[in-house]
């Protein structure tokens, strides 16, 4: 499989750091299968979260035993791993059935194989609905191959990747992992946006949206004028400005609702037409 001479340089390029000792805090023991960072991967080469920089994700995405945690291209396991210890049920998909037994014999030894689980897969054909999490370490080319699947879950779900960010995506926050770090340490969160391309009824007219990722633009037609919509939704918060007026609101499915600004200021509701 295609692997690009990108990804190649670029993961080259922390190798010579990773192995210089700094980034691996706990070093693989397993007495088995040890593997090497920046070893060929079927689409993009292993190379480990640093441990700091994992804590970090699963800090920012605020991850408690509700969650259920995916890592597509899981490595050694540590990020879902990290995930089970923090309670939530968490999955991860890797290629490589070496770093596949290599994470299960990790989980067990760390005593949570009950909530930590491993398959051996592609991380393109891999089943993601029930993520509420997903913590990444891929390339922005992974990234964009697997958007029409992140676009599939369900609005609000929390998308971290180290590094890189997600092409075309604006990310919700940015952070960075503490301590000595160095490498990859830098995170971006991102939330799933809520679905609302089409036209809604609002009470003061019809609202028709286009909407690109999170970005809206649309027209609302009331009382006999035509005015500009522009918004954003970030998960299900949904924020558009009509003229002056402001609606601030949350989405739920064919309904949203919330408070307005402006002439039209006071609760609002909308529903799908
Ligand atoms: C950069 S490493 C990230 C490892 C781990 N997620 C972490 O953060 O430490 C990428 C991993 O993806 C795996 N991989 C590459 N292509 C894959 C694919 N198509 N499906 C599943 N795993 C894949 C590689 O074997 C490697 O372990």
């Amino acid at each position: 499989m295609r692997k690009s001479l990108h990804s190649i340089h670029i993961l080259a390029s922390a190798l010579a750091i990773l192995v210089s000792g700094t980034v691996l805090a706990q070093p693989i023991q397993d007495g088995g299968f040890e593997p090497t960072p920046g070893q060929p991967g079927k689409d993009v080469v292993w190379v480990p979260t640093p441990y700091s920089t994992l804590d970090k994700m699963l800090e920012m995405a605020k991850v408690t035993p509700r969650d259920f945690v995916m890592d597509l291209g899981s490595g050694d396991g540590r990020m879902v791993i990290a995930a089970a210890k923090r309670g939530a049920r968490a999955q991860g998909v890797e290629y490589n059935p070496d770093l596949v037994a290599l994470s299960t014999r990790n989980a067990a030894a760390e005593g949570v194989s009950d909530r930590a689980r491993f398959v051996q897969g592609d991380m393109y054909e891999a089943d993601i609905s029930q993520a509420t999490v997903l913590a990444l370490f891929l390339l922005p080319e992974n990234l964009r191959k697997l958007v029409p699947k992140f676009l599939q879950l369900p609005a609000g779900t929390r998308i971290l990747n180290n590094g890189y960010k997600i092409p075309d995506w604006q990310e919700v926050e940015t952070g960075t992992a503490g301590g000595d770090c160095e490498p990859w340490c830098t995170v971006h969160l991102y939330l799933v946006p809520a679905k609302v391309e089409g036209t809604w009824r609002l009470p003061a007219g019809e609202v028709n949206f286009t909407q690109d990722f999170q970005t809206l633009k649309g027209v609302l037609a009331a009382g006999g004028r035509m005015q500009q919509v522009e918004g954003t939704v970030k998960g299900d918060q949904i924020r558009f400005t009509a003229g002056l007026d402001v609606y601030t609101g949350r989405v739920s499915g064919n309904r949203m609702s919330g408070e307005a600004s402006g002439a039209t200021g006071g609760h609002w509701s909308a529903t799908r037409k």
